[in-house]
């Protein structure tokens, strides 16, 4: 059984203590570790979109909604990140930035999560999205901070090059407008 306010508690509770992000991931493993409750508690993953189910100034829990086969453009966070997947796949390919020009990035890694997996990211990670299979993902990610309220930035997915994070452009495109 998934409860929503025993994830948030949970999560606040990992905040107090010492190596918060460590203990988010484990709250996250747990949550993911049981698909089928989160899927009857926040319903089937049927179309692409944000959902936010807790905002405040030092936590942040989103149900991402990627849409069949989308790809999402290099971008950071500025804060740290725990991504749970609960149906579906999530390709992370990892970047890095030149050290010879520091606007651009280069490729660095990637992480592919399925169904159960748990990833965490420190504040300076930069990394774009690829939802491969032709269906929903649902994901819940969990980030240290205000995920709506703080600038970061993303990279042109031509050029590479750095420029403002557009919440709304991001918004559209989990949506399917844009
Ligand atoms: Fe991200």
């Amino acid at each position: 059984m998934f409860d929503l306010d025993q994830l948030t508690a949970d999560c606040r509770a990992a905040l107090a203590g010492e190596r918060s992000v460590h203990n988010v991931r484990e709250v996250v493993a747990r949550a993911v570790s049981d698909p089928a409750a989160l899927i009857s508690a926040l319903g089937d993953p049927e179309r692409g979109g944000v959902q936010t189910l807790h905002r405040s100034s030092d936590l942040t829990i989103i149900n991402v909604l990627w849409r069949p086969e989308m790809i999402l453009m290099p971008h950071n966070h500025e804060m740290w990140a725990v991504i749970g997947v609960y149906s579906g796949r999530e390709d992370n390919i990892l970047w890095r930035r030149l050290p010879d020009d520091a606007d651009r990035i280069e490729a660095a890694g990637a992480k592919s999560l399925s169904e159960g997996d748990v990833l965490a990211f420190g504040p300076d990670v930069i990394h774009s999205v690829i939802n491969p299979i032709p269906r929903v993902t649902g994901a819940i990610h969990i980030y240290g901070g205000d995920f709506f309220g703080v600038a970061r930035s993303e990279w042109d997915p031509e050029s590479l090059r750095e420029r403002p994070y557009d919440m709304d452009k991001v918004l559209r495109m989990f949506a399917g407008q844009g």
